[in-house]
Protein backbone atom coordinates (compact mmCIF):
# COMPACT_ATOMS: atom_id res chain seq x y z
CA UNK A 1 0.00 0.00 0.00
CA UNK A 2 1.28 3.51 -0.94
CA UNK A 3 0.29 6.45 1.78
CA UNK A 4 -0.30 9.71 -0.87
CA UNK A 5 0.48 12.71 1.27
CA UNK A 6 -0.20 15.58 0.22
CA UNK A 7 0.23 19.38 1.97
CA UNK A 8 -1.99 21.92 0.18
CA UNK A 9 -2.06 25.28 1.84
CA UNK A 10 -3.28 27.56 -1.57
CA UNK A 11 -2.26 31.12 -0.97
CA UNK A 12 -0.72 30.70 2.37
CA UNK A 13 2.77 29.61 3.38
CA UNK A 14 3.28 25.83 4.26
CA UNK A 15 4.12 26.28 7.79
CA UNK A 16 6.70 24.37 9.63
CA UNK A 17 3.93 22.87 12.25
CA UNK A 18 2.21 21.34 9.12
CA UNK A 19 5.20 19.99 8.26
CA UNK A 20 6.42 18.57 11.23
CA UNK A 21 2.53 16.96 11.93
CA UNK A 22 3.22 15.23 8.12
CA UNK A 23 6.96 14.04 9.20
CA UNK A 24 5.46 12.90 12.28
CA UNK A 25 3.52 10.45 10.82
CA UNK A 26 6.23 9.57 8.01
CA UNK A 27 8.29 8.61 11.04
CA UNK A 28 5.98 5.94 12.11
CA UNK A 29 4.76 4.70 8.25
CA UNK A 30 7.18 2.16 6.87
CA UNK A 31 5.32 1.72 3.87
CA UNK A 32 5.90 3.68 0.45
CA UNK A 33 4.77 7.21 0.25
CA UNK A 34 4.19 9.90 -2.82
CA UNK A 35 4.15 13.01 -1.41
CA UNK A 36 2.61 16.58 -2.74
CA UNK A 37 3.37 20.14 -1.87
CA UNK A 38 0.81 22.01 -3.61
CA UNK A 39 -0.36 25.95 -4.50
CA UNK A 40 2.34 26.97 -1.90
CA UNK A 41 2.91 30.75 -2.11
CA UNK A 42 6.42 31.62 -0.56
CA UNK A 43 7.41 33.96 1.78
CA UNK A 44 10.44 35.69 1.12
CA UNK A 45 11.84 35.84 -2.91
CA UNK A 46 15.07 36.26 -1.16
CA UNK A 47 14.77 32.75 0.35
CA UNK A 48 16.87 30.25 -0.96
CA UNK A 49 14.77 27.69 -2.43
CA UNK A 50 14.98 24.27 -0.72
CA UNK A 51 13.16 21.39 -1.59
CA UNK A 52 10.17 19.87 0.70
CA UNK A 53 11.05 16.59 2.73
CA UNK A 54 14.72 17.23 2.84
CA UNK A 55 16.15 15.86 6.11
CA UNK A 56 13.33 13.87 6.84
CA UNK A 57 14.05 9.82 7.52
CA UNK A 58 11.65 9.40 4.89
CA UNK A 59 14.07 9.56 1.94
CA UNK A 60 14.02 5.78 0.92
CA UNK A 61 9.97 5.85 0.59
CA UNK A 62 9.83 9.11 -0.98
CA UNK A 63 12.53 9.33 -3.80
CA UNK A 64 10.95 7.26 -6.62
CA UNK A 65 7.38 8.54 -6.08
CA UNK A 66 7.84 11.85 -5.06
CA UNK A 67 5.69 14.72 -7.20
CA UNK A 68 6.56 18.27 -6.12
CA UNK A 69 4.28 20.67 -7.78
CA UNK A 70 5.55 23.93 -6.03
CA UNK A 71 8.58 24.78 -3.43
CA UNK A 72 8.49 26.16 -0.56
CA UNK A 73 10.05 28.17 1.84
CA UNK A 74 11.07 25.94 4.38
CA UNK A 75 10.86 26.88 8.36
CA UNK A 76 11.53 30.86 7.52
CA UNK A 77 9.21 32.96 9.04
CA UNK A 78 7.54 35.91 7.35
CA UNK A 79 10.17 38.77 5.85
CA UNK A 80 9.98 42.08 7.46
CA UNK A 81 9.21 44.91 5.73
CA UNK A 82 10.94 48.21 6.33
CA UNK A 83 9.49 50.56 3.62
CA UNK A 84 6.99 52.74 6.32
CA UNK A 85 7.63 50.18 8.98
CA UNK A 86 7.00 51.30 12.78
CA UNK A 87 10.24 50.59 14.31
CA UNK A 88 11.54 51.05 17.81
CA UNK A 89 15.01 49.99 18.81
CA UNK A 90 15.90 49.84 22.34
CA UNK A 91 19.49 50.37 23.57
CA UNK A 92 19.70 53.07 20.01
CA UNK A 93 21.73 55.56 21.56
CA UNK A 94 25.03 53.67 21.08
CA UNK A 95 26.82 50.88 18.79
CA UNK A 96 24.92 48.74 17.08
CA UNK A 97 21.51 49.88 17.89
CA UNK A 98 22.23 53.02 16.80
CA UNK A 99 23.64 51.42 13.63
CA UNK A 100 20.02 49.66 13.51
CA UNK A 101 17.81 53.15 13.91
CA UNK A 102 20.08 54.47 11.16
CA UNK A 103 19.74 52.02 8.44
CA UNK A 104 16.06 51.40 9.28
CA UNK A 105 15.47 55.06 8.47
CA UNK A 106 17.56 54.96 5.76
CA UNK A 107 15.77 52.14 4.24
CA UNK A 108 12.49 53.94 3.97
CA UNK A 109 11.35 53.02 8.47
CA UNK A 110 8.23 55.64 8.71
CA UNK A 111 8.89 56.04 11.98
CA UNK A 112 11.83 55.31 14.22
CA UNK A 113 12.08 55.37 17.76
CA UNK A 114 15.46 55.53 19.79
CA UNK A 115 15.11 54.13 23.38
CA UNK A 116 17.47 53.92 25.90
CA UNK A 117 18.27 54.65 29.23
CA UNK A 118 20.68 57.54 27.85
CA UNK A 119 17.72 59.55 27.25
CA UNK A 120 19.76 62.42 25.94
CA UNK A 121 21.50 60.39 23.35
CA UNK A 122 18.44 58.42 22.42
CA UNK A 123 17.45 62.10 21.61
CA UNK A 124 20.36 62.69 19.70
CA UNK A 125 20.49 59.75 17.60
CA UNK A 126 16.71 60.05 16.67
CA UNK A 127 17.51 64.22 15.71
CA UNK A 128 20.09 62.80 13.32
CA UNK A 129 17.67 60.35 11.58
CA UNK A 130 16.45 60.43 8.07
CA UNK A 131 12.71 59.59 9.12
CA UNK A 132 9.65 61.45 8.79
CA UNK A 133 9.14 60.68 12.10
CA UNK A 134 11.78 59.83 14.54
CA UNK A 135 11.31 59.89 18.25
CA UNK A 136 14.10 59.81 21.47
CA UNK A 137 13.04 58.73 24.56
CA UNK A 138 14.28 57.60 27.65
CA UNK A 139 13.50 53.60 28.84
CA UNK A 140 15.08 51.66 31.40
CA UNK A 141 14.31 47.97 29.53
CA UNK A 142 14.54 46.48 33.12
CA UNK A 143 11.07 48.23 33.91
CA UNK A 144 8.10 46.76 32.78
CA UNK A 145 6.08 49.26 33.09
CA UNK A 146 8.20 51.60 31.45
CA UNK A 147 7.89 49.58 28.23
CA UNK A 148 4.79 49.17 28.33
CA UNK A 149 3.82 52.64 27.98
CA UNK A 150 6.38 52.71 25.13
CA UNK A 151 4.05 50.01 23.71
CA UNK A 152 1.20 51.59 24.37
CA UNK A 153 2.56 55.25 23.96
CA UNK A 154 3.98 54.05 19.93
CA UNK A 155 1.00 52.50 18.77
CA UNK A 156 -1.46 55.58 20.03
CA UNK A 157 0.20 58.32 18.76
CA UNK A 158 2.83 56.77 16.11
CA UNK A 159 0.82 53.51 14.51
CA UNK A 160 1.14 49.98 14.98
CA UNK A 161 4.62 48.74 15.78
CA UNK A 162 5.68 46.72 12.57
CA UNK A 163 9.39 46.00 14.16
CA UNK A 164 10.58 45.87 17.81
CA UNK A 165 14.22 45.41 18.27
CA UNK A 166 15.02 44.17 21.99
CA UNK A 167 18.83 45.56 21.68
CA UNK A 168 20.04 46.63 24.95
CA UNK A 169 22.59 45.28 26.52
CA UNK A 170 25.41 45.82 29.46
CA UNK A 171 28.72 43.94 29.94
CA UNK A 172 29.76 42.52 33.02
CA UNK A 173 32.79 42.23 35.77
CA UNK A 174 34.70 38.65 35.24
CA UNK A 175 33.96 35.63 37.46
CA UNK A 176 31.32 34.25 38.77
CA UNK A 177 29.17 37.62 39.16
CA UNK A 178 27.89 39.19 42.52
CA UNK A 179 23.76 39.37 43.06
CA UNK A 180 23.71 43.20 41.90
CA UNK A 181 25.55 42.29 38.47
CA UNK A 182 23.82 38.68 37.59
CA UNK A 183 20.29 41.07 38.93
CA UNK A 184 21.22 43.19 35.90
CA UNK A 185 22.57 40.70 33.76
CA UNK A 186 18.91 39.05 34.07
CA UNK A 187 17.23 41.79 33.73
CA UNK A 188 18.27 43.24 30.89
CA UNK A 189 19.43 40.12 28.39
CA UNK A 190 16.06 38.15 29.51
CA UNK A 191 13.61 39.94 31.43
CA UNK A 192 13.65 42.95 29.43
CA UNK A 193 12.41 40.77 26.43
CA UNK A 194 10.11 38.81 27.85
CA UNK A 195 8.09 42.18 28.90
CA UNK A 196 8.23 43.43 25.37
CA UNK A 197 6.91 39.83 24.49
CA UNK A 198 4.21 40.94 26.76
CA UNK A 199 3.08 44.50 25.60
CA UNK A 200 4.32 44.26 21.72
CA UNK A 201 3.25 40.82 20.81
CA UNK A 202 -0.04 40.24 21.47
CA UNK A 203 -0.70 43.44 19.54
CA UNK A 204 1.52 42.11 16.65
CA UNK A 205 0.03 38.50 16.63
CA UNK A 206 -3.74 40.06 16.59
CA UNK A 207 -2.99 41.51 13.21
CA UNK A 208 -1.12 38.42 12.14
CA UNK A 209 1.94 40.43 11.12
CA UNK A 210 5.11 42.37 12.64
CA UNK A 211 8.64 41.14 13.75
CA UNK A 212 10.03 40.78 16.86
CA UNK A 213 14.04 40.72 17.20
CA UNK A 214 16.41 40.29 20.07
CA UNK A 215 20.06 41.07 20.02
CA UNK A 216 21.89 37.80 21.97
CA UNK A 217 25.44 37.31 21.43
CA UNK A 218 27.45 34.67 19.64
CA UNK A 219 27.92 33.77 24.06
CA UNK A 220 24.72 32.92 23.78
CA UNK A 221 25.19 29.77 21.45
CA UNK A 222 28.99 29.53 22.56
CA UNK A 223 30.20 30.65 25.80
CA UNK A 224 32.02 34.12 27.29
CA UNK A 225 34.59 33.10 29.02
CA UNK A 226 35.32 36.01 31.13
CA UNK A 227 31.95 36.68 33.01
CA UNK A 228 29.71 33.86 33.78
CA UNK A 229 26.39 36.39 34.38
CA UNK A 230 26.89 37.76 30.55
CA UNK A 231 27.53 34.10 29.02
CA UNK A 232 24.63 32.73 31.10
CA UNK A 233 22.12 35.35 30.32
CA UNK A 234 22.53 35.74 26.51
CA UNK A 235 22.11 32.02 26.42
CA UNK A 236 18.69 32.98 28.04
CA UNK A 237 17.92 35.37 25.87
CA UNK A 238 18.66 33.03 22.46
CA UNK A 239 16.42 30.24 24.29
CA UNK A 240 13.51 32.85 24.53
CA UNK A 241 13.38 34.26 21.40
CA UNK A 242 13.43 30.46 20.26
CA UNK A 243 10.66 29.91 22.53
CA UNK A 244 8.82 33.08 20.92
CA UNK A 245 9.38 31.89 17.22
CA UNK A 246 8.25 28.23 18.13
CA UNK A 247 5.01 29.47 20.15
CA UNK A 248 4.14 32.27 17.75
CA UNK A 249 6.11 31.81 14.40
CA UNK A 250 2.93 30.60 13.07
CA UNK A 251 0.81 33.79 13.78
CA UNK A 252 2.20 35.68 10.88
CA UNK A 253 4.51 37.39 13.43
CA UNK A 254 8.94 36.81 11.77
CA UNK A 255 11.06 36.24 14.92
CA UNK A 256 15.43 37.14 14.87
CA UNK A 257 17.78 36.43 17.24
CA UNK A 258 21.05 38.23 16.48
CA UNK A 259 24.49 36.80 17.62
CA UNK A 260 27.07 39.16 16.66
CA UNK A 261 30.89 38.52 17.74
CA UNK A 262 32.94 41.13 18.70
CA UNK A 263 31.40 44.30 17.18
CA UNK A 264 33.34 47.55 17.43
CA UNK A 265 31.03 49.66 20.08
CA UNK A 266 31.42 51.65 22.93
CA UNK A 267 30.78 48.24 24.93
CA UNK A 268 34.15 47.43 23.43
CA UNK A 269 35.99 49.98 22.77
CA UNK A 270 38.25 49.81 26.50
CA UNK A 271 39.59 46.90 26.14
CA UNK A 272 43.19 45.94 26.59
CA UNK A 273 46.11 45.61 24.48
CA UNK A 274 45.35 41.46 24.21
CA UNK A 275 41.96 42.73 22.24
CA UNK A 276 44.50 42.48 19.36
CA UNK A 277 44.87 38.71 19.75
CA UNK A 278 41.07 38.15 20.95
CA UNK A 279 40.05 40.37 18.08
CA UNK A 280 42.25 38.31 15.35
CA UNK A 281 39.17 36.89 14.22
CA UNK A 282 37.65 40.46 13.22
CA UNK A 283 35.62 43.14 14.81
CA UNK A 284 32.79 44.23 12.85
CA UNK A 285 31.44 47.57 12.73
CA UNK A 286 27.94 48.24 13.47
CA UNK A 287 27.35 48.78 10.11
CA UNK A 288 27.97 45.34 9.17
CA UNK A 289 25.97 44.10 11.72
CA UNK A 290 23.20 46.31 10.34
CA UNK A 291 23.98 44.79 6.80
CA UNK A 292 23.58 41.16 7.96
CA UNK A 293 20.31 42.39 10.27
CA UNK A 294 18.46 44.40 6.96
CA UNK A 295 19.29 40.74 4.33
CA UNK A 296 18.02 38.45 7.02
CA UNK A 297 14.83 40.68 8.21
CA UNK A 298 13.96 40.32 4.06
CA UNK A 299 14.47 36.72 4.09
CA UNK A 300 12.78 36.16 7.64
CA UNK A 301 15.59 34.14 8.89
CA UNK A 302 15.48 33.44 12.62
CA UNK A 303 19.33 33.34 13.61
CA UNK A 304 21.30 36.68 12.45
CA UNK A 305 25.29 35.14 12.17
CA UNK A 306 27.01 38.71 11.24
CA UNK A 307 29.98 36.43 11.65
CA UNK A 308 29.23 33.24 9.73
CA UNK A 309 31.66 31.11 11.04
CA UNK A 310 29.93 31.13 14.58
CA UNK A 311 27.63 28.53 13.05
CA UNK A 312 30.38 26.38 12.14
CA UNK A 313 31.86 26.85 15.73
CA UNK A 314 28.56 25.65 17.24
CA UNK A 315 27.92 22.80 15.24
CA UNK A 316 31.71 21.75 16.45
CA UNK A 317 30.67 22.40 20.23
CA UNK A 318 27.03 20.29 19.66
CA UNK A 319 29.33 17.68 18.40
CA UNK A 320 31.56 17.52 20.92
CA UNK A 321 31.50 18.84 23.71
CA UNK A 322 33.94 17.58 25.82
CA UNK A 323 36.65 18.36 23.03
CA UNK A 324 35.19 22.09 22.61
CA UNK A 325 35.71 23.06 26.55
CA UNK A 326 39.05 21.47 26.43
CA UNK A 327 39.60 23.76 23.41
CA UNK A 328 37.95 26.92 25.39
CA UNK A 329 40.26 26.14 28.24
CA UNK A 330 43.59 25.90 26.14
CA UNK A 331 42.48 29.29 25.01
CA UNK A 332 41.78 30.66 28.55
CA UNK A 333 45.42 29.27 30.30
CA UNK A 334 46.71 31.37 26.85
CA UNK A 335 44.66 34.75 27.57
CA UNK A 336 45.83 34.26 30.69
CA UNK A 337 49.63 34.38 30.08
CA UNK A 338 48.67 36.90 27.87
CA UNK A 339 47.80 39.14 30.29
CA UNK A 340 50.01 38.55 33.30
CA UNK A 341 52.70 39.18 30.63
CA UNK A 342 50.98 42.84 29.73
CA UNK A 343 50.64 43.09 33.76
CA UNK A 344 54.55 42.23 33.97
CA UNK A 345 55.91 44.93 31.23
CA UNK A 346 53.36 47.61 33.56
CA UNK A 347 50.98 47.86 30.72
CA UNK A 348 48.49 50.94 31.10
CA UNK A 349 45.56 49.18 29.55
CA UNK A 350 42.79 47.16 31.91
CA UNK A 351 43.82 44.18 32.22
CA UNK A 352 41.76 42.37 35.31
CA UNK A 353 39.18 45.15 36.14
CA UNK A 354 35.59 44.58 34.83
CA UNK A 355 34.98 46.44 32.07
CA UNK A 356 31.59 46.42 29.42
CA UNK A 357 34.41 46.21 27.19
CA UNK A 358 36.35 43.24 28.24
CA UNK A 359 33.26 41.28 28.49
CA UNK A 360 32.30 41.27 24.46
CA UNK A 361 35.81 41.24 23.71
CA UNK A 362 35.31 37.87 25.14
CA UNK A 363 32.78 37.41 22.46
CA UNK A 364 36.04 37.32 20.04
CA UNK A 365 37.96 35.36 22.12
CA UNK A 366 35.48 32.59 21.13
CA UNK A 367 36.24 33.22 18.34
CA UNK A 368 39.72 32.15 18.93
CA UNK A 369 39.02 29.78 21.68
CA UNK A 370 36.60 28.16 18.79
CA UNK A 371 39.49 27.92 16.28
CA UNK A 372 41.55 26.51 18.43
CA UNK A 373 39.17 23.56 19.01
CA UNK A 374 37.88 23.45 15.69
CA UNK A 375 41.77 23.07 14.43
CA UNK A 376 42.25 20.67 16.82
CA UNK A 377 39.07 18.48 16.29
CA UNK A 378 40.77 18.65 12.81
CA UNK A 379 44.08 17.04 13.41
CA UNK A 380 45.41 20.96 12.56
N1 LIG B 1 29.73 44.87 20.78
C1 LIG B 1 29.84 43.57 20.70
O1 LIG B 1 30.93 43.02 20.45
C2 LIG B 1 28.61 42.69 20.89
C3 LIG B 1 28.71 41.34 20.53
C4 LIG B 1 27.60 40.52 20.72
C5 LIG B 1 26.42 41.03 21.22
N2 LIG B 1 26.35 42.35 21.57
C6 LIG B 1 25.08 42.83 22.10
O2 LIG B 1 24.62 43.88 21.27
C7 LIG B 1 23.76 44.73 22.02
C8 LIG B 1 24.20 46.17 21.82
O3 LIG B 1 25.50 46.30 22.35
P1 LIG B 1 26.55 47.37 21.79
O4 LIG B 1 27.78 46.63 21.50
O5 LIG B 1 25.94 48.19 20.75
O6 LIG B 1 26.83 48.16 23.12
P2 LIG B 1 26.65 49.71 23.48
O7 LIG B 1 27.16 49.84 24.86
O8 LIG B 1 27.24 50.55 22.41
O9 LIG B 1 25.06 49.88 23.47
C9 LIG B 1 24.25 49.33 24.46
C10 LIG B 1 23.15 50.32 24.73
O10 LIG B 1 22.22 49.72 25.65
C11 LIG B 1 21.81 50.73 26.56
N3 LIG B 1 21.29 50.15 27.78
C12 LIG B 1 21.96 49.48 28.75
N4 LIG B 1 21.13 49.14 29.75
C13 LIG B 1 19.91 49.60 29.40
C14 LIG B 1 18.63 49.58 30.03
N5 LIG B 1 18.45 49.02 31.26
N6 LIG B 1 17.58 50.13 29.39
C15 LIG B 1 17.74 50.71 28.18
N7 LIG B 1 18.92 50.79 27.55
C16 LIG B 1 20.00 50.24 28.16
C17 LIG B 1 23.06 51.54 26.80
O11 LIG B 1 22.76 52.82 27.34
C18 LIG B 1 23.67 51.59 25.42
O12 LIG B 1 23.24 52.73 24.71
C19 LIG B 1 23.86 44.26 23.48
O13 LIG B 1 22.75 43.44 23.77
C20 LIG B 1 25.14 43.45 23.49
O14 LIG B 1 25.15 42.50 24.51
C21 LIG B 1 27.40 43.20 21.41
Amino acid sequence: MTVRLTIAAAGRLVTSSMVDSAGAFLMCWTGPVRADVADVTRSSRRHPRRAPFRGWPVGPYIAPDVHVTDQFQGSAMPGAQLVDAVAVVTGGASGIGRALAERFAAEGARAVVVADLDGEGAAAVAAGLRSPAALGVRLDVTEEAAIAALAERVESEIGPVDLWISNAGVGGAPGLGTEDEWRLAFGVHVMAHVYAARHVLPRMVARGRGHFLITASAAGLLTEMDTAPYSVTKHGSVALAEWLAIQYGDSGVGFSCLCPQGVRTPMTASFGVDSATLAAGGFLEPTDVADAVVAALGDGRFLILPHPEVADYERRRAGDRDRWLAGMRRVRAKLAGLRSTERAAGSTQPAGPATESTVMSADSAEKSASSVGSNESMGA
